[in-house]
């Protein structure tokens, strides 16, 4: 890595960003510790782990970490290896346990502290008196918390940073779209429930493209003109860009950033066009916007689809809701990871067509979401060889030309397709990449005063 951030993403005057970002192993290392060490992660939902001792495997960047629940319901995350030497410490996906025991050589851990004051504490070690001559210091050698968790409307995050602002003040403006997708039904914080388990898949592509592309990339829909030219988009027939004609508004603040339409009110009409004919599900969802449309009046006036939480997690607001994030296994691979939301008392039709929508249409398998893989892997793959890494990506669409919507913070609206969002995340990429810590990261307040 020779050249400096700086030199590699130049999002505002050239409107480019270097290859190099997107395959380089130097460089990739350097984002685990600068922005997979420090920025507010996505672990899961506390529906994953919905009983006393539950837990859920969980990573943040390329640490294994396992997300708990003790005895008494509060959430914990601790790093997922054991302090004696290493071992991955639970090898399953979810279960229930008090402890956990290593597998190596037998240290074992409570999940909630009840035996040693701390969640992760190290309670049990073969041969104490005979072999370590009751000279082991067990409070020293329990599994290492992450020392930042807060549980947002059932989500649960946490970040390595002790000096990261708190998550509300993260999230920002973004908290009220992240909404749409959490409690879209009633208000109720806990309105969603985890639907059908979690869908998990490898994709060799850099990670970056998945959650820009979620924010950023309106224009990709030539990728997905099979499932239009067949006539089987969400409700199994007609159109899946039934949106595409209307204005796209962005709200780039802190790398986040939403795709949304305007005007609000006259959403019913796509969701509905979504969803099939079904009569008991229409009148579920016209329900569900007028309550919306009550609740929310004009302070998010927004009909949104899509947004993506720097650096890692996306999600749709609208129905269907889902949440997808993504894990860095290397410079060019990534495991990503989705969970589908639907209201927990919704009734059975609703989510029969739930089902049947994210089977057909999301993950690996789904009719669109395997368009994208390819693109990300080629597009990853086309750009590592010795001539092609010396390249940039073009991010110039729509530069100097987004217009601030009135009443709408942070918000700008810049024609049907542009690259806003996009340009936003890698700004903020580069300021976590050029940061020693989280003083030299801009936050809200920095930015209102700019
Ligand atoms: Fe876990 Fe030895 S590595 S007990
Ligand atoms: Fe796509």
């Amino acid at each position: 890595m020779s050249k400096s951030i700086d030199e590699l993403v130049d999002v505002d005057i050239e409107g480019t960003v270097a290859r190099e970002i997107f395959v380089d192993e130097e460089i990739f290392e350097k984002e685990l510790e600068h922005v997979f060490g420090r920025a507010w992660l996505f672990v899961g939902h506390v529906d994953l782990v919905p009983k006393p001792n539950d837990y859920f495997a969980s990573r943040m960047g390329t640490d294994p970490v396992i997300l708990t629940r003790d005895h008494k319901g509060e959430i914990h995350v601790l790093l997922n290896t054991c302090t004696h030497r290493g071992m991955k410490l639970c090898r399953s996906d979810q279960g229930n346990t008090r402890t956990f025991t290593c597998p190596y050589h037998g240290w074992s851990f409570s999940t909630d502290g009840r035996f040693v004051g701390r969640p992760g504490g190290l309670v049990g070690v073969p041969g104490l008196e005979k072999n370590y001559h009751d000279e082991l210091d067990k409070n020293e050698w329990g599994l290492i918390p992450v020392p930042q968790v807060e549980v947002y409307k059932g989500t649960v995050w946490a970040t390595w940073a002790e000096d990261a602002p708190t998550l509300e003040e993260y999230l920002g403006d973004m908290r009220l779209y992240l909404d749409y997708a959490l409690d879209y039904r009633d208000g109720r914080p806990d309105g969603a429930e985890v639907f059908g388990g979690i869908q998990k898949w490898r994709v060799k592509a850099n990670w970056k493209m998945i959650p820009e592309n979620f924010i950023g990339d309106l224009y990709h829909d030539v990728s997905h003109r099979s499932v239009d030219a067949v006539g089987i988009g969400p409700s199994g027939k007609g159109r899946r860009d039934t949106f595409a004609n209307r204005m796209t508004l962005c709200f780039p603040q802190h790398g986040h950033g939403v795709i949304g339409q305007l005007p609000f009110y006259e959403e019913y009409e796509g969701v509905s066009g979504a969803w099939g004919d079904n009569p008991d599900v229409k009148a579920y969802y016209e329900q569900v916007h007028q309550d919306r449309v009550e609740r929310f009046g004009d302070s998010r006036r927004v009909s949104m689809s899509v947004g993506t939480i720097f650096p890692s997690m996306s999600f749709h607001g609208r129905q269907p809701r889902t949440i997808a994030w993504v894990h860095p296994i290397s410079a060019t691979e990534t495991e990503i990871w989705r969970i589908y939301l639907v209201d927990k008392d919704a009734p059975e039709p609703v989510k029969d067509e739930a089902r049947r929508y994210y089977l057909r249409y999301s993950g690996p398998a789904g009719m669109t979401e395997s368009d994208d893989m390819e693109n990300w892997a080629y597009a990853t793959r086309a750009s590592e060889g010795w001539r092609a890494k010396q390249l940039k990506f073009n991010y110039q669409m729509g530069l100097g030309h987004a217009k601030a919507v009135p009443d709408l913070e942070h918000a700008v609206e810049n024609g049907e397709y542009n690259e806003e969002n996009a340009r936003a995340f890698y700004r903020r990429w580069a300021q976590f990449m050029n940061a020693s810590s989280w003083k030299d990261i801009p936050m809200p307040v920095d930015e209102a005063e700019q």
